[in-house]
């Protein structure tokens, strides 16, 4: 049975007077069976990682580099994320893909250094609207997965996070039927490359103006086992919805 989550990837936002947000989140939300997630910005992870120490929430980074340690200035390594108090990491976003062109290998080698590291491991995968406009989206997604997963892992500390790029923080949210389709995609692709077992154990999220309006909806789509949010997670009024959905 896979465990329900909800992931907050804060991206680029968030100083100090933020980490009241995660008490409040700690403060409300105790249930032990649903797993919490906070992918705050590197700056904040020691903090976040202390202000929910004791509770259910968990602290993540938002990447990784795919080296241990080395010349790569600016860059955080998988070890050093563990280090700082997180327990958990996102590879390959979208927005990381363009920003960084970040390839499928790349992502593939960030998501090896974090299994490796003993993070828990969300690979992030998605279509343009182009694409899904032009009837490509599953051998977008499909070839994303072929590339972008390490050929050993951990079921059950690998995520795949199916984020169509055209849905983030845009309000626009496939319907039901179009993420029953991917995620299905997902699960049988899976099943195929990594047998049942570990197919079985990987979570499957979805992300993309997920809100509290819409997550009861999105969390009873078959293979859907948590969402990746982003800007409804800034503010515990907003997330908490989310969670009390799951
Ligand atoms: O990683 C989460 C994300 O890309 C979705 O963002 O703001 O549409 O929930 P948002």
């Amino acid at each position: 049975m896979r465990r329900k989550i909800a992931a907050g990837n804060w991206k680029m936002n968030g100083t100090g007077a933020d980490i009241a947000m995660l008490t409040h989140l700690a403060q409300r939300h105790s249930d032990p069976s649903v797993d919490i997630l906070i992918c705050p910005p590197a700056t904040l992870i020691e903090r976040a990682a202390r202000a929910v120490e004791g509770s259910s929430i968990r602290i993540g980074g938002q990447d990784c580099h795919a080296a241990e340690s080395g010349a790569h200035t600016g860059d955080i390594a998988a070890p050093m994320l563990r280090d700082a108090g997180a327990g958990a990491v996102i590879v390959g976003h979208s927005e990381r893909r363009h920003d960084h062109r970040e390839t499928d290998g790349i992502v593939r080698a960030k998501a090896e250094a974090a299994l490796t590291s003993g993070l828990a491991t969300i690979i992030c995968v998605g279509e343009t609207l182009a694409e899904r406009e032009a009837g490509t989206t599953l051998d977008v997604i499909g070839g994303q997965m072929a590339s972008s997963l390490p050929d050993t892992l951990d079921g059950s500390a690998t995520m795949l996070a199916y984020e169509p790029i055209w849905a983030i923080g845009t309000g626009r949210v496939p319907d039901a039927a179009q993420i029953a389709e991917v995620h299905a995609f997902m699960r049988n692709r899976l099943r195929e490359r990594f047998g049942q077992e570990t197919a079985e154990a990987m979570r499957l999220l979805y992300g993309g103006s997920v809100k509290g309006a819409n997550a009861a909806e999105i969390f009873a789509i078959p293979n859907v086992d948590g969402a990746l949010v982003g800007g409804a997670s800034l503010a515990a009024d907003d997330f908490s919805p989310i969670i009390a959905a799951l």
